[in-house]
């Protein structure tokens, strides 16, 4: 009977002590861990814009297709009518869509540099 005792808190105790070993994940990487010079100014041209082209956005969003128009030329008056909200990524549809929803799974800068260029101000620059 000691015996059998023996073998079993042996095999327990191992089970206890390991059994929480798989519970850290890698840590995925969000948006707030990116961070981004504040004195850096995000261009409208040379950094946003490009974004909607390199995910491939007006596949589905452009003139004749879902809004907002992402397609160059008519992205910045298209996101400005409704979709951004100058000074308030919070507000805005465009951050909300790609940051809460998940929309296309945009990455972690692209979406800093959106939230960023919103909280600027949203200029055409
Ligand atoms: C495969 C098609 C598809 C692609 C690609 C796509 N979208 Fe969308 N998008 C949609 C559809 C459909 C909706 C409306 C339904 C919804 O909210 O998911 C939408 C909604 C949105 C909205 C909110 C519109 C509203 O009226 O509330 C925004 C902003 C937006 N997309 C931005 C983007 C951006 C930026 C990209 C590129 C990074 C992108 N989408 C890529 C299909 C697409």
């Amino acid at each position: 009977m000691k015996k059998l005792f023996k073998i079993v808190l042996v095999s327990i105790i191992p089970l206890v002590v390991f059994s929480c070993y798989y519970d850290e994940f890698p840590e995925e990487i969000v948006q707030d861990d990116v961070v981004i010079d504040p004195d850096i100014v995000v261009s409208f041209a040379d950094d946003i814009a490009p974004i909607f082209v390199n995910y491939n956005c007006t596949q589905c969003h452009d003139a004749s297709g879902q809004a907002p128009d992402l397609s160059p030329g008519n992205a910045y008056a298209s996101l400005l009518a409704g979709y951004v909200n100058p000074g308030n990524s919070g507000s805005s549809t465009l951050y909300i869509q790609l940051n809460d929803l998940g929309h296309q799974n945009v990455d972690p800068d692209a979406i800093a540099l959106i939230k960023k260029w919103i909280d600027d101000g949203a200029e055409n620059n």
